[in-house]
C-alpha cells in the first residue's frame, strides 16, 4: 500500500509518498506566495495551498500504481486562522503563525482575562501568533468579516475539508489555538465565550492518527486514486515532524530547523511550564509535549544568503567558517518578532559586535549561532523545569547543513541524532495515514519500526565550554535592546 504525507509549510507544500515498509517512493515540493501586507503581518491564500497540494499529489503519484494509494494525512503549519462563511467560502486570506498584528488582543487576553485563567482553561497563555487573538482581531478590526464566520479552521484542516467535505482538526494543532483544553483534549467553552464564538463554529477534533473520512468521489476521480482512500486527521507540523523522527513517548526531543525553529519534548503525561514560555500541547501519539518555538530559524539564514549577500551557494558560504566558539559577532534572530521565550512581537533582528576586521564568514556564522543560542533559550527553560535531555533528533531544511548541526550540538550540549530523511512533517503525515489505515497498530509502533538513526553529532567538551561563554554574552543582548525595540517599531 502507499501513503501520502502532505507537509503544508509556509514557503511550500512538500508531499511524500511512502510504502507500507516506510520506504520513501517519491517527494515533490510546490511553492506558493507569502504576503506581508504590513510590517510584521503574514498572510497566505488557502486556495493557493489547495491548488498546489492537488498539483503536487498528481506529480507525486504520476508514475506509480494509483490503485495502491490507501491513505493521506498531514503535517501543517500551525495556528493560522482560516475562516469560512456558511457556504464554506474562504472569507479573507489566512493570518499565519508568524503574524504579529495581534499585540492588543494578546495583551487583553494575558492581562485583562489573565494568564492564570488562560492557563487553567487551555494550559497555555496568549502569544501573538496563536489563533484566538486573531479571532479577536477580526472581531475588533473587521466586524463585517467576523459576522460572516461559520467555520474556523487551521491550514491543513482546510485541505482535509476540501478532500473529504469533513470539517475536522486534530488534538495537536487544536492545542495551538488557545481554544482547546489541552489536558482533557476537548474545546474550552470558556475560551469560546471569551472570543465571542460557539463550539459549532469549530471543527470536530480527532486524534491525529484517526480517520476523518474518505476522499470525495470527484477528488478520487481527479487524482485517479481509489474512492475509499482514507484521510487521517494529521497533526501540526511540529507534532508530525516528531512522529517522522520517532520523537514519541517519554522524554524524547526533536529540533526542527524550518522557517520556524522549534524544540519539541515528548511526554507520556500532561505537564505545564509554570513560566509559560514553553507551549504545553497534545501530541500526535495520543500523549503530550512541551515546545519552544522561535519564529525565524532557517529563514534567517535564507534571508541572509538570498536577500542580503545574494548567493544561492549556502554550502560554499559555510565552507569558509572555521573558528567555532570564537566569533565576536552576535546576531539576534528576531526577524518576525519572537515567540519563545520572549513573547515579543516587537523584537527585531540585530547584528552586534562588528569591527573593521569582521568578515562575511563571521556574519554568516553569527546567523547560524544566533539561531542555536535562541533555541538554547527554550532548552534552558525546559532544563529549569527539571527536564533532563542528553540527545535530540533534528529535521527541516536547516538540518541539511553539517556545520549547523555541529553548532547546535555544541551550543545546546546535546548529541544530535540524524535520521535517514530530514523530511519530518511529510514523513510523519504519511506515517499517521498508515496508522489510520490499520497498517500499524499505533504511532509508537510505526515510529519504532520505521525511523532509523544514521549518524550522531557528538558535542565536544572544549567547544561546549567556549559556547557556554558566548551564550552568556548572547543572553545579555536582548534585555539591553528590548526598550529600543518598542521605540523602533512605533
Ligand atoms: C509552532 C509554530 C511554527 C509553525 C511553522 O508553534 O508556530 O512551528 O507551525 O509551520
Amino acid at each position: 500500500m502507499l501513503y501520502i504525507g502532505v507537509d503544508l509549510g509556509t514557503s511550500a507544500v512538500k508531499l511524500l509518498l511512502m510504502d507500507s515498509g516506510g520506504k520513501i517512493v517519491n517527494i515533490v515540493s510546490r511553492e506558493y506566495p507569502l504576503y506581508f501586507p504590513h510590517p510584521g503581518w503574514s498572510e497566505q491564500k488557502p486556495e493557493d495551498w489547495y491548488e498546489q497540494t492537488m498539483a503536487g499529489i498528481k506529480e507525486l503519484i504520476r508514475d506509480v500504481d494509483k490503485s495502491q494509494v490507501a491513505g493521506i494525512s498531514f503535517g501543517g503549519q500551525m495556528h493560522g486562522l482560516v475562516i469560512l462563511d456558511r457556504d464554506d467560502n474562504v472569507i479573507r486570506p489566512a493570518i499565519l503563525w508568524n503574524d504579529g498584528r495581534t499585540t492588543e488582543e494578546t495583551d487583553y487576553l494575558n492581562n485583562v482575562i489573565g494568564k492564570d485563567k488562560l492557563s487553567e482553561y487551555t494550559a497555555n497563555i496568549a502569544f501573538a501568533g496563536f489563533t484566538a487573538p486573531k479571532i479577536l482581531w477580526v472581531k475588533n478590526k473587521e466586524p463585517e468579516n467576523f459576522a460572516k464566520i461559520a467555520k474556523i479552521m487551521l491550514p491543513k484542516d482546510y485541505i482535509a475539508y476540501r478532500l473529504t467535505g469533513v470539517h475536522c482538526t486534530d488534538v495537536s494543532d487544536a492545542s495551538g489555538m488557545l481554544l482547546f483544553d489541552v489536558k482533557n483534549r476537548r474545546w474550552s467553552k470558556e475560551m469560546c465565550d471569551i472570543c465571542g464564538i460557539t463550539e459549532k463554529q469549530l471543527a470536530k477534533c480527532y486524534e491525529s492518527y484517526e480517520k476523518v473520512g474518505t476522499v470525495l468521489p470527484q477528488i478520487a476521480e481527479e487524482l485517479g486514486i481509489p474512492e475509499g482512500t482514507v484521510v487521517a486527521a494529521g497533526a501540526g507540523d511540529n507534532a508530525a515532524a516528531a512522529v517522522g523522527t520517532g520523537t514519541v513517548g517519554e522524554n524524547m526531543c526533536n529540533i526542527s530547523l524550518g522557517t520556524s525553529g522549534t524544540i519539541f519534548i515528548s511526554s507520556g503525561s500532561f505537564g505545564v511550564d509554570q513560566h509559560n514560555a514553553l507551549h504545553s500541547f497534545a501530541h500526535a501519539d495520543g500523549h503530550y509535549h512541551l515546545m519552544g518555538c522561535m519564529l525565524s530559524a532557517a529563514s534567517c539564514n535564507k534571508w541572509w544568503m538570498d536577500e542580503i549577500i545574494g548567493t544561492g551557494d549556502y554550502a560554499g558560504e559555510q565552507a569558509g567558517i572555521e573558528k567555532l566558539g570564537e566569533n565576536r559577532v552576535y546576531y539576534l534572530p528576531y526577524l518576525m518578532g519572537e515567540r519563545s521565550p520572549h513573547n515579543n512581537p516587537n523584537a527585531r533582528a540585530t547584528f552586534i559586535g562588528m569591527t573593521m576586521d569582521t568578515t562575511r564568514a563571521d556574519m554568516t556564522q553569527a546567523v547560524l549561532e544566533g539561531v542555536a543560542f535562541a533555541l538554547r533559550d527554550s532548552l534552558e527553560v525546559a532544563r529549569s523545569l527539571g527536564i533532563d535531555l542528553k540527545r535530540t533528533k533534528i529535521c527541516g531544511g536547516g538540518a541539511k547543513s553539517p556545520l549547523w548541526k555541529k553548532i547546535i550540538a555544541n551550543v545546546l550540549n546535546l548529541k544530535v541524532d540524524v535520521i535517514e530523511s530530514e523530511e519530518g512533517p511529510a514523513m510523519g503525515g504519511a506515517m499517521l495515514a498508515a496508522v489510520a489505515c490499520g497498517e500499524y497498530a499505533s504511532v509508537e509502533e510505526i515510529a519504532a519500526k520505521l525511523v532509523k538513526i544514521v549518524d550522531t553529532v557528538e558535542p565536544d567538551p572544549e567547544l561546549v565550554q567556549k559556547y557556554d561563554e558566548r551564550y552568556a554574552r548572547f543572553r545579555q543582548i536582548y534585555p539591553a535592546c528590548k526598550p529600543l525595540f518598542d521605540v523602533l517599531t512605533k
